[in-house]
């Protein structure tokens, strides 16, 4: 993990609130899939966390909904050519065992920007059924990227394209066909504790990336800190975010 200077090279409404931020660092980095960045906003003494989407080379970026004033900010502030400071990559990521061969993939909301960076890693080795969750049409967003997975399920919750319903909905109408050696979800804590209680006492595990607030984001401050269900806590910026999602209390 460093503090860069990095140079925006874009930063441009993608849909409605959303955004996307690319910057190049000085230098290339490696990005595992579900690592994320601090940012830090002009005039905000706390940076704000958000997923790393893609990373090739010295170019990175980030996808970001406009939600209080930091990301409000965010997006008003930085253009092309300004310098912007980042602590990256941060936290554990997903990784996928080599034994894991069909993976699915359950994102809402801001969760799917971490997917899409495990599309980009694994969509050539795996049979990757993505299923992503959106409020409805006019929110759906880097379809190109989604397109990735061997089959992609869009959810929007009026209906207003693809299935009906949550992302967790429409990937239980699906588990018996795609039988997935491995499930890795991001989403709004309600999506998370829904897919946890449908996968309860299914023969693969999930993995959830938590969207806990943070302070420091390196492991110093302990504003992440999540309780587990054997008694003890972790630290979402350092040990997680990535996390067994049975193995955390929601
Ligand atoms: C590991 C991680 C990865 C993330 N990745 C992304 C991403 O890829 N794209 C994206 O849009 N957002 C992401 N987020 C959420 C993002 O950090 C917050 O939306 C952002 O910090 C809000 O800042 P703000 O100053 O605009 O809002 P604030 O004024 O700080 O807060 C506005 C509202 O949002 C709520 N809020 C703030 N932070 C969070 C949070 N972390 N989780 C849930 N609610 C929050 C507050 O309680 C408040 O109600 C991620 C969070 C974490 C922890
Ligand atoms: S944000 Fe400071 S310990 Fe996690």
């Amino acid at each position: 993990m460093r503090e860069i200077n990095a140079t925006v090279l874009e930063n441009c409404a993608i849909a409605p609130e959303i955004y996307s931020l690319t910057f190049a660092l000085e230098q290339p980095v490696r990005v595992r899939p579900g690592q994320f960045a601090m940012v830090g906003v002009d005039g905000f003494p706390l940076r704000r966390p958000i997923a790393i989407c893609k990373a090739e080379g010295e170019r990175v970026t980030l996808c970001y909904r406009l939600r209080g004033e930091g990301t409000r900010r965010l997006a008003s502030r930085y253009s092309r050519g300004e310098k912007i400071s980042v602590l990256l990559p941060l936290g554990n990521g997903f990784s996928v065992a080599e034994k894991e061969k069909r993976v699915a993939l359950v994102g809402g909301g801001v969760g799917i920007f971490p997917l899409i960076s495990v599309l980009r890693e694994y969509a050539e080795q795996k049979e990757i059924y993505a299923y992503m969750g959106f409020r409805s049409r006019g929110d759906v967003c880097l379809q190109y990227e989604l397109q990735r997975a061997k089959e992609l399920t869009v959810a929007t919750d009026d209906g207003s394209s693809g299935f009906c319903g949550t992302a967790v909905q429409a990937f239980m109408e699906n588990v018996e066909r795609v039988r997935p050696d491995v499930v890795l979800a991001c989403g709004p804590t309600p999506m998370l504790r829904a897919l946890k209680s449908a996968a309860a006492g299914r023969d693969f595990p999930v993995y959830a990336s938590l969207e806990e607030r943070m302070g420091c984001g390196v492991g110093a401050c302990l504003v992440c800190v999540c309780a587990l269900s054997d008694g003890s806590r972790a630290r979402v910026c350092k040990d997680g975010p990535v996390f067994d999602l049975g193995e955390v209390i929601l």
